[in-house]
């Protein structure tokens, strides 16, 4: 297989379309995955699946999704007929973990080392075994962390000295508006909790819906500020 060069991409995509990014990347990569949180961005699915039937998709199951957001992945299943890989938190670790402080410490002194046991270790794990994995992230998601994401990028975060990964974002110049007029228009199916407010999806103690005019991500951990809003899922938004 010819390297990918991902600066070249890193240009070449920048501007293009999420087909065109998601064909790129799928074209390229035979040992990829679509990293779906079971909230809008299961439009990567459907997309995807127009261009190749056999696309590998995962789901961090932290243990604390809303019921929907289980309801929703069980249905994405059913409709696209496609594996679903769940993906579980350390036992030992998360034993530890909950033993010494209970259920929502969090609240108390953030949620960086929640996230760090029940999403990034296990996304770790996946991810060292992959040589590319896709996200929904748009820019248009937050001010603080995402205005300068990349269409494809050396993921710096979970690369290693000996094992490169590259990380898509092929919806990042969408607007939310586009993403629901693609769930309109292809009749997508969507997480139920959008009918009653919730716009952007995590787990359910750290997910509230959102006031008219209140930005999508106000709802996300909204006891803490707005640059602390990344769970370590995509931080190399925080390096640069
Ligand atoms: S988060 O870092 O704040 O939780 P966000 O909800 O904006 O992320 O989602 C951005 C992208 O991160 C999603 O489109 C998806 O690719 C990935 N992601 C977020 N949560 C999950 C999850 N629970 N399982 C798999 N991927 C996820
Ligand atoms: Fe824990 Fe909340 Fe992070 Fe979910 S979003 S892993 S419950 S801190």
């Amino acid at each position: 297989m010819i390297p990918f060069d991902i600066s070249h991409y890193q240009t070449e995509l920048s501007n293009q379309k999420p087909r065109k990014i998601l064909q790129t990347a799928l074209e390229s990569f035979d040992n990829i995955a679509i990293s779906f949180s079971g909230a809008e961005d299961v439009v990567l699915i459907d997309m995807a699946l127009a261009i190749r039937k056999d696309i590998q998709v995962f789901s961090l199951d932290t243990g604390r999704l809303h019921p929907q957001t289980y309801q929703f992945i069980e249905k994405v299943r059913q409709h696209y007929k496609i594996d679903i890989e769940l993906l579980t938190p350390d036992r030992v670790l998360l034993d530890a973990f909950v033993k010494q402080k209970g259920l929502f410490s969090f609240y108390e002194d953030g949620h960086q080392q929640c996230c760090g046991i029940r999403k990034v270790e296990p996304l770790r794990r996946k991810l060292a075994n992959l040589d590319a994995w896709i996200t929904g992230q748009r820019k248009d998601q937050s001010l603080d962390t995402r205005q300068a994401i990349p269409a494809v990028e050396r993921d710096s975060a979970f690369s290693t000295d000996t094992h490169t990964l590259v990380k898509f974002n092929p919806l990042l110049n969408w607007t939310s508006a586009q993403v629901w007029d693609h769930i309109e228009a292809y009749q997508v199916p969507y997480n139920a909790l959008h009918e009653q407010g919730f716009i952007s999806i995590g787990c359910e103690p750290c997910t509230r819906p959102v006031l008219p005019n209140q930005h999508e991500r106000a709802g996300r951990w909204w006891w803490e500020a707005g640059h602390k809003k990344e769970c370590g899922l995509h931080a190399t938004n925080t390096q640069k």
